[in-house]
């Protein structure tokens, strides 16, 4: 099954409006100038919430898509500092990234509260991009496979049981390998996400095998042609290397045309 692959890039908390407004300027610039398919991958830039208004205004009449990197789980109300998927869709996002390792580690995101914040994306209209990925500690161990099925499983109890289910994108991200310029092999990325391909599809059957399953973790220009050609990596979660629009750039050439 041809899935569309797509390139997201998470800037975390970097940059001012004027700076996520130059980035934006020049990837959509890029993408004009350089693209020879015109419709190479579907392009995601999910700048700081600070940036999301300015940065949506860029991308107007643009294909890149806008996406948040968290969203609260509730929908409104006495939740100061806090953020729902209305308003981040009331700024022009498609997508937003949830459960990221940064925020279960520090801010205290289990898989409960991460499905949870799923179901909210779902509820609010979004793409939800559900992070999941082992530490170096979990890894050494040999239980990778097993926790990264765990947060899997944490999901379905709140996976809706429509066709929207089928926009649902997975991120496989080591967290051993994020900002440090350590690489999960080729190996150890496809047989991780072969497990969430067959943890999917065992179930929600056919709908499985429409989810996107993206890796992260120091994806990089020199690295990205051959993790973007394994089976099952449907695109990539772009971190340090996405606040670059040569580098980023550079990595959305290299998905393999699928179409
Ligand atoms: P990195 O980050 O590309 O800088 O490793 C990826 C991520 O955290 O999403």
């Amino acid at each position: 099954m041809a899935r569309r692959m797509v390139v997201v890039g998470n800037w975390k908390m970097n940059g001012w409006v004027e700076t996520a407004q130059e980035l934006t300027h020049s990837i959509i610039t890029g993408l004009k100038e350089h693209h020879h398919r015109s419709d190479p991958c579907e392009v995601v830039l999910c700048p700081p919430a600070t940036c999301l208004y300015p940065v949506s205004r860029c991308l107007e009449g643009s294909m890149v898509r806008l996406g948040g990197q968290n969203l609260s789980e509730f929908d409104h109300g006495p939740h100061t500092g806090e953020i729902c998927g209305t308003m981040l869709r009331n700024v022009g996002c498609w997508y937003v990234i949830v459960g990221h390792s940064e925020r279960r580690s520090g801010c205290g995101e289990d898989n409960e509260r991460v499905a949870r914040k799923m179901a909210a994306a779902f509820r609010d209209g979004l793409q939800p991009i559900v992070c999941v990925g082992e530490t170096l500690d979990e890894r050494d161990q040999g239980r990778a496979l097993e926790v990264v099925r765990e947060q899997m499983e944490g999901l379905f109890p709140l996976v809706p049981h429509s066709d929207q289910r089928q926009s649902l994108v997975i991120a496989y991200e080591p967290v051993w390998a994020i900002g440090t310029g350590r690489n999960a092999s080729l190996e150890q990325i496809q047989e991780m996400h072969g497990l969430i391909r067959h943890v999917l599809c065992t179930r929600l059957g056919e709908d499985g095998e429409r989810i996107r399953i993206l890796y992260g973790g120091s994806v990089k220009p020199a690295n990205a042609k051959a993790i973007f050609a394994l089976e099952d990596v449907d695109g990539g979660l772009i971190g340090g290397a996405s606040l670059n629009s040569s580098d980023f750039l550079a990595i959305i050439a290299a998905v393999p045309d699928r179409s």
